[in-house]
């Protein structure tokens, strides 16, 4: 048996009847930028969010980049971030001409740890940039009073996290809900994925959106008429008729991987050298990785992928670990509980196609390594 990491054919033939048409309405129209199916995308993305502006934009770095450049950073100035992310969290800051600075993460979550997002903040620090991973809200309940009460802004990094939700203050509350601004991701492999690049952020305040509208338009409002420098981060309208028509679908395919994770959980249940993904009670995971700790984990993936089942690891080295952030001075063993899961975490399989045999084959492999 081969299970992929990710099967997007299959997804592709459960929804071609309804994607196909769409595409060819684009087609048929010949409004290939910013036509109207951007604006309706933009409409259901913030609804979804419970955000009343969505601005679409060409990928999910540019989602945080153009934030981050509305935030206009003076050199020297300091973005608190996880090292534990995909690298465009730190990147983007970088890029806007801000200070990544680094603190660890919480063991059980993989998220960013409030406590130590406390301890960084200096006289420097703007904004904080949590991130969801792996499809788990961060602990805004936490973040945002501490952001509130030192004069911070904070973006939410959403790329992996869209419809995951968090109980707060006894409310649940979407990602993307509360952050100044929230970036999404539609790279293909996310849970709402386009087929190609594409991103969109998300916020309350109109006259940021505005902004934010401006920026990815060579920072004009009027062609031709420019009143900041931005750039062209445009979404094209093929891109935002797949996802609207992969967008009802959500709800049920983020289900289904929740399903799938309570299945690994169930029968990994007993290994001691396998940690399942901890949920929290207050929050509804979208399980856009299904990632567990493990011992011996590069000979448990060696062993997998020789068996014929995609994993991979998110990820292997911890941002203040790159080279590119060498000039940032970070050492090893600073941030060790990021350093850890560089070390022990592995994603499996956890797409909503999935069956219950090929659950049972990935599970089999996994108890037959460690029995
Ligand atoms: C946490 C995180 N932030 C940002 C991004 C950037 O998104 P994109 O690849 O669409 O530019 C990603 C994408 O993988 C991500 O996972």
């Amino acid at each position: 048996m081969k299970v992929p990491l990710l099967d997007l054919v299959a997804q592709y033939r459960s929804i071609k009847a309804e994607v196909l048409p769409a595409v060819q309405a684009v087609i048929d129209s010949q409004q290939f930028v910013m036509g109207p199916a951007v604006q309706e995308l933009e409409a259901a993305v913030a609804q979804l969010c419970r955000a009343p502006h969505g601005i679409a934009c060409a990928s999910g770095t540019d989602a945080l980049l153009l934030p981050l450049k509305a935030l206009e950073l003076r050199p020297g100035d300091e973005v608190i971030t996880t090292p534990f992310t995909f690298f465009a969290t730190a990147g983007t800051i970088h890029n806007t001409g801000g200070t990544p600075v680094f603190v660890d993460i919480e063991p059980d979550t993989f998220n960013i740890d409030p406590a130590a997002v406390e301890a960084a903040i200096t006289p420097r620090t703007r904004a904080l940039v949590p991130v969801h991973l792996y499809g788990q809200m961060a602990a805004l309940e936490r973040l945002l009073p501490v952001a509130a009460g030192r004069g911070l802004t904070l973006i939410e990094d959403a790329a992996q996290a869209i419809g995951a939700r968090r109980l707060i203050d006894g409310q649940w509350r979407m990602a993307g809900e509360l952050g100044w601004v929230s970036a999404f991701s539609f790279f293909p492999s996310k849970n709402l994925g386009a087929w190609g690049d594409g991103g969109m952020m998300v916020t309350s305040e109109a006259a940021l959106a505005e902004r934010l509208r401006k920026l990815r338009l060579h920072g004009g409002a009027k062609q031709y008429y420019h009143d900041e420098v931005g750039t062209n981060s445009r979404l094209d309208s093929l891109q935002a008729a797949v996802l609207l028509a992969k967008l009802p679908h959500l709800a049920a395919w983020s289900a289904k991987r929740r399903e799938h994770a309570a299945y690994y959980a169930k029968r990994l249940a007993g290994l001691p050298a396998v940690r399942p993904p901890a949920v929290g009670p207050c929050n509804e995971h979208i399980f856009h990785q299904y990632t567990l700790r493990v011992e011996r984990r590069d000979e448990l993936q060696a062993h997998l992928k020789a068996k014929g089942i995609g994993c991979a690891i998110y990820y292997p080295v911890p941002l203040h670990l790159q080279n590119c952030f060498g000039h940032l001075r970070y050492r090893r063993g600073q941030f060790p509980e990021a350093e850890r899961a560089a070390t022990e975490v592995i994603s499996l399989p956890v797409y909503p196609e999935l069956t219950r045999d090929q659950l049972d084959y990935v599970i089999d492999a996994i108890r037959g390594f460690y029995t």
